[in-house]
């Protein structure tokens, strides 16, 4: 996982400083690191623990059938009612989720990485270059689990 605040302003989108785990930890993004190999196991204990009922498996890739489409549901700034819950298998992603003082923070996620963007909390998704992940999705209620755009 690497996070950085992500600027956009009239001199174009860059990368800003970077931000350390517990800096995300302390803007209430909780996140953690386990191994891909034998993963279900502290997978399920995490569920219980934070009390996720479902889980499923999403494979995003250049082949996915109307990729774009699907994209151009979380490429734009949206929350939703329930955590939006991801541990990375393979390939990557990243999540732009605003700080508490309304910047993006940037946050570049890769196999082994669990993240939980809170309820409530404005973000989007969008792949990086290889257009590829693997991601478990972990759900409350997978009925809440809708965008609602800002
Ligand atoms: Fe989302």
């Amino acid at each position: 996982m690497r996070a950085f605040f992500w600027i956009e302003d009239d001199a174009g989108p860059r990368e800003g400083e970077a931000i350390d785990g517990e800096t995300l930890r302390a803007e209430g993004i909780p996140h953690a690191r386990i191994e891909t190999v034998g993963w279900e196991a502290p997978i399920d204990a995490l569920m219980r623990e934070r009390g996720y009922r479902t889980r499923d498996e999403v494979r995003l890739s250049p082949s996915t059938e109307n990729l774009d489409t699907i994209l151009a549901k979380f490429d734009r700034e949206h929350l939703h009612t329930d955590d939006e819950v991801r541990y990375v298998l393979a390939g990557e992603g990243i999540f732009d989720i605003r700080s508490s003082g309304d910047r993006w923070m940037r946050v570049v996620v890769e196999p082994g990485d669990f993240i939980v963007v809170p309820k409530d909390r404005h973000h989007r998704f969008l792949l990086t270059e290889s257009r590829t992940i693997h991601a478990v999705r972990l759900f409350e209620d997978q009925a809440g689990w809708v965008p609602h755009y800002r």
